[in-house]
């Protein structure tokens, strides 16, 4: 959602803070702007508009000066427009907001400032709340207002009479801070800045950082001065490029093999799954009754794969939750529950928030997540990161698959440790793991047959897929992929249950996708796509090598690994197919209309 960047230096704002906007375009926004300090004028200047960053840079021609802040937003409070666009500026105080302040109404009334505000949005009134308590410190007005905000919040200030200096303060949304000889940087998450320093901190909750060109110093809300932890970036920024690939996607789902290798292969020491390195503690394997598993969209699906595996050998009982439904339930929970959160970023505020609450609850937790030091990461207990590298794509794809490699994992060494799969089993588990990366090359090295399937799909309005067992969550994933990135509305459907009302929905204008990995399945499946063809549908076929037959035709041959071990693969040659549609349509793959890479409000 929003993004943020600041920098103060001794170089110009503008390019900087540009640059770092156009790395901020992958979270999804409809607005954006630059406010900078300029030293002829003494005061902050604002540029914003609604649309691109390239139209901002055009209107930004001579913006001037080495301190500056600038935006991408993603409307929540009021509509998408130029003076909705951030920043704000409030008589001395200029300000960016990433988050939703709840009770903004309030504070206006309370301040008397409706008729002044530009702008609908409730990142204004906060402008004007730090204004009105300004007396010339800053942290102290910025300390009171944002102890009278409700909801959520990563703001940077500048002052006008402040002219080399920014200020920063969260609670919940991400800030990012790192420094070189050059100056300071500041963003809303590391991709933004993470070229200038290998070595970067995420600013504490609840404290103000006081950023100048020569450092950074923090302090608690009593104005106690704090060390932030430091963190060091492994990621290869410098190469996160699309490097040569028409859209990220594309080169995501293409680096899927290697990633998968990545997370796994260090996790592995004599055949054998092993956490050492993540510092969890085989306790949390053992000392659980159930497993309740907490995410959102893709990460969720993962989550199901997860909960067919653990279930059947750990033989523990999985629940899997939507994260924004998770603590409006009334969830079974205590400390006997292992709470396994899965995201990406780290950042999804639904995730975030139902881990607190489980935590709250007394449950153990777990989090497999991409973004290190991201606040779910920092919130848990236990963090076992994924290997995935930068996923700027909007559609999840390589995140996903790495997720779902850990749940593998999981599921192997909780079985050994409970006893369920003795050291000969466990080793043969992790062997079938391992030929996962390989079977998803093949795939990848076949990708031009699925883009021909893909022509069949460009002038659908509604698809099916159906599938059985493992196979079912694969398509709920794969459903989801094609309908944010191509527009075609899909619905995922475990085959037999289609018949008890949606066949009705069939037609020979609704293709109908269906997956067939699961060798004892195989012939139910079968009787399912008889159904479908019987009322018209097309079937495009995905079948695992060693069941393809006579008695049914096959549109594209998956790789054989054990039943369980399909998953992968199996949502490899969805990716592909989805991905073929929405860039065959002419559509912008990497960024779908309406969504965001990182979800950030409820
Ligand atoms: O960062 P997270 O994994 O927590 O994000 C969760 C979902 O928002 C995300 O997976 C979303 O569904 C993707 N757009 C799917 O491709």
């Amino acid at each position: 959602m929003c993004g943020i960047i600041g920098y103060t230096g001794y170089s110009e704002a503008r390019g900087i803070l540009l640059k770092g906007l156009k790395t901020l375009e992958y979270r999804g926004y409809d607005s954006a702007g630059v406010a900078v300090y300029h030293p002829d004028f003494n005061e902050t200047l604002v540029t914003k508009c609604e649309g691109r960053v390239e139209k901002l840079e055009a209107k930004c021609g001579s913006v001037k000066g080495t301190t500056g802040i600038g935006h991408t937003r993603w409307a929540t409070h009021g509509g998408v427009s130029d003076n909705n666009s951030h920043p704000h500026k409030f008589g001395r105080v200029t300000l960016v907001h990433n988050g939703i302040v709840e009770n903004y109404a309030a504070i206006k009334n309370q301040l008397g400032v409706g008729s002044k505000l530009k702008s609908q949005t409730d990142s204004e009134v906060v402008a004007a709340l730090i204004d009105a308590y300004y007396e010339g410190n800053p942290n102290e007005a910025i300390v009171r207002a944002v102890k009278e905000l409700s909801g959520t919040f990563g703001l940077a200030i500048m002052f006008d009479d402040i002219p080399n200096k920014i200020f920063a303060v969260r609670n919940v949304s991400p800030i990012v801070c790192c420094q070189n000889d050059d100056g300071v940087y500041i963003a809303s998450d590391i991709m933004a800045i993470g070229e200038y320093s290998e070595d970067y901190f995420v600013l504490p909750e609840f404290s103000v950082a006081e950023i100048s060109p020569e450092g950074i110093v923090i302090k608690d809300f009593d104005g106690n001065e704090i060390q932030p932890d430091m963190l060091k970036l492994d990621w290869d920024i410098k190469n996160s490029g699309k490097m040569g690939y028409p859209f990220y996607m594309e080169k995501e789902i293409m680096e899927q093999p290697e990633v998968i290798e990545k997370t796994i292969s260090n996790r592995i020491t004599d055949g054998m799954p092993d956490f050492s390195s993540d510092n969890v503690d085989d306790s949390i394997f053992t000392d659980c009754d159930n497993v309740t598993v907490i995410a959102c969209g893709t990460a969720m699906h993962a989550g199901l794969i997860g909960k067919h595996i653990i279930e059947k050998y750990c033989k523990v009982p999985v629940t899997v939750n939507m994260a924004s439904e998770y603590m409006y339930n009334d969830p079974i929970i205590n400390d006997r529950t292992l709470v396994i959160c899965v995201s990406q970023s780290g950042e999804t505020i639904d995730t975030l928030e139902a881990l607190k609450y489980a935590r709250r609850k007394g449950a153990r937790s777990l989090s497999i997540v991409n973004v290190k030091g991201s606040t779910i990461a920092r919130e848990s207990e236990n963090v076992i990161y994924t290997n995935a590298g930068p996923e700027i794509a909007v559609a999840s794809t390589k995140a996903y698959t790495t997720q779902v490699a850990v749940f593998y994992l999981i599921a192997a060494k909780m079985a050994h440790i409970r006893g369920l799969l003795n050291d000969y089993s466990t080793k043969h588990f992790v062997e079938q793991l391992c030929k996962v990366p390989a079977a998803v090359s093949d795939i990848l090295d076949r990708r031009q047959d699925i883009h021909k399937l893909s022509n069949g799909m460009l002038t659908a309005e509604h698809t099916f897929m159906i599938g059985r067992g493992l196979d079912y969550p694969t398509l709920l994933e794969a459903s989801l992929k094609l309908k944010e990135i191509s527009y075609i509305h899909s619905e995922a459907f475990a085959s037999g249950e289609l018949k008890h009302g949606t066949i009705a929905l069939i037609t020979n204008q609704t293709p109908v996708i269906a997956l067939l990995s699961q060798d004892s399945l195989m012939s139910k499946q079968v009787s399912n796509i008889r159904e479908v063809q019987s009322r018209g549908a097309e079937v495009i076929t995905f079948i695992k090598s060693n069941l393809k037959s006579k008695d049914i035709e096959c549109s594209f041959e998956l790789p054989s690994l054990d039943d369980d071990f399909m998953a992968i693969p199996s949502i490899i040659a969805m990716q592909l197919l989805a991905y073929y549609v929405s860039s065959d349509k002419g559509l912008d793959v990497d960024k779908p209309r309406n969504l965001a890479k990182v979800v950030t409000v409820e």
